[in-house]
């Protein structure tokens, strides 16, 4: 997969298609993905499974694009989804509903209804109330709702703080020792069938140890949860795995599953895995051009045509992408800059004191690493139309969706009579 995005005599290629004549033809910013790239990812998960029962559920949050997602379903996979929008994409885009799991916080009436009717094979339950409302909403459709439990592990995920969530100060799942509670009352529910226990602890992890803390806490509760009578199908691990960005190393999908596995003890419940990033992350980039160089004497700055709007995640995080020009010269000789987009806010950066090749305007950059959270996290912020995004497939590419137009950015939006109307 590392090569997928490569440079052949210095410039950059996605597959067999040189990234220049696609920005010829769709114009800049755009995303651009490689099918190869998520389906050799998605093969690598589903291998190291081998016979062991699982489901991969790729997290729609990271990469919501239909193209992308039906390329997904057509490997069999299933959908981790955390609202009724994902759901209809999901659905849309060809996952069958008994593939799809629910997971999220604040789940409200009408998406667990949404959920409960199109037949989806669970929802991850946060908390009491979340519970009884599924029932009820069960009932009054006069059907059952599958559930597990999402519990909350307390185990520090070592990652950003805006990205961990199953350490007992976030918000997220149910305190381990509140759930076995729940499991009995759950099992005493109408319209509530149990099948299984979830956690997610986290994204962008590079250690494999917090995912096996928390599989140790699930499967203790597990043995408790046996005594009750109560017997689970699934259990469901989350997402989480990190990828290279920069100078981290991650373990490679093999390496998590295997680590899962080996802590199985010959358990055979059927694994579901969330992931998101290490699937999309390595599979897409930015491409975006030099509007203009500024040097202010003490600073330059390279401003392109993407902005935070596109890429939210260094302005966010302050997370690294690697940034390099889509036409690399021979011996360029490297200057620090600021590659910075159009937009009105000092945090409107993409990469800042970043050694690049010299640029002039009209050059093209690659951003890395923006296969995952990129598109998703966009916005129009400064009434800016979102970018394109393109994926290859071999010497073939399909603009997967058209650059927002002006017309888009005001849908929906209407002038009320009454202000025509003067005073
Ligand atoms: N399952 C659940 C319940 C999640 O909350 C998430 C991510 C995933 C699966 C997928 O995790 P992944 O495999 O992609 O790490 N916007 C942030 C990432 C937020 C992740 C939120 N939850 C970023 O750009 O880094």
């Amino acid at each position: 997969m590392d090569n997928v995005f490569r440079y052949q005599e210095g410039e950059l290629f996605c597959e067999d298609v040189a990234v220049r004549d696609i920005a010829k033809q769709v114009g800049t910013p755009f995303f651009l993905y490689s099918s190869f790239a998520f389906c050799s990812r998605l093969n690598d998960y589903v291998k190291a499974f081998s016979d062991h029962p699982h489901l991969v559920c790729f997290a729609v949050k990271s990469n919501s694009n239909l193209a992308v997602l039906n390329l997904m379903a057509n490997q069999g996979t299933g959908a981790d989804i955390v609202s009724g929008g994902e759901l209809f994409r999901a659905l849309r885009s060809g996952f069958p509903a008994e593939r799809i799991v629910y997971s999220g916080v604040g789940k409200t009436v009408p998406e667990i209804r949404e959920a409960i009717a199109a037949g989806i094979l669970m929802f991850n339950v946060e908390s009491m109330q979340e519970l009884e409302e599924i029932s009820r909403q069960a009932m009054l459709l006069g059907k059952r709702a599958r559930i597990s439990f999402r519990v909350n592990p307390d185990v520090n995920p070592q990652t950003h703080p805006y990205i961990s969530t199953g350490l007992r100060k976030n918000k997220f799942g149910m305190p381990v020792d509140m759930a076995l509670e729940a499991y009995k009352i759950a099992k005493g529910m109408d319209g509530i069938d149990i099948i299984g226990i979830d956690c997610h602890i986290g994204s962008q992890l590079t250690d494999l140890s917090p995912f096996v803390d928390a599989l140790e806490r699930v499967k203790s509760l597990l043995v408790d949860l046996d005594s009750l009578g109560i017997r689970l199908d699934y259990i469901d691990i989350g997402g989480g795995l990190g990828i290279r960005y920069h100078e981290e190393s991650a373990p490679s999908p093999g390496e998590y599953v295997r680590a899962i596995l080996d802590h199985m003890d010959g358990l055979r419940h059927k694994i579901i895995i969330e992931p998101g990033r290490s699937i999309a992350g390595n599979a897409g980039i930015l491409v975006t051009s030099v509007i203009n160089i500024k040097d202010t004497g003490t600073k330059r700055f390279v401003i392109v045509d993407a902005a935070m709007n596109d890429l939210a995640r260094p302005s966010l995080y302050e997370a690294y992408h690697a940034i390099h020009p889509v036409c690399m010269e021979g011996n360029a000789a490297q200057v620090a800059v600021d590659i910075v987009g159009p937009i009105c806010e000092s945090g409107d950066f993409l990469a800042r004191d970043r050694l690049l090749p010299r640029v002039k305007k009209g050059d093209l950059l690659s951003v890395f690493s923006a296969g995952a959270y990129g598109f998703t996290m966009s916005s129009n912020y400064n009434s800016r139309p979102r970018a394109a995004e393109v994926m290859v497939r071999g010497k073939e590419f399909a603009v997967v969706r058209a650059r927002e137009t002006y017309d888009d950015l005001i849908k929906g939006e209407k002038i009320p009579d009454w202000t025509c109307k003067g005073s």
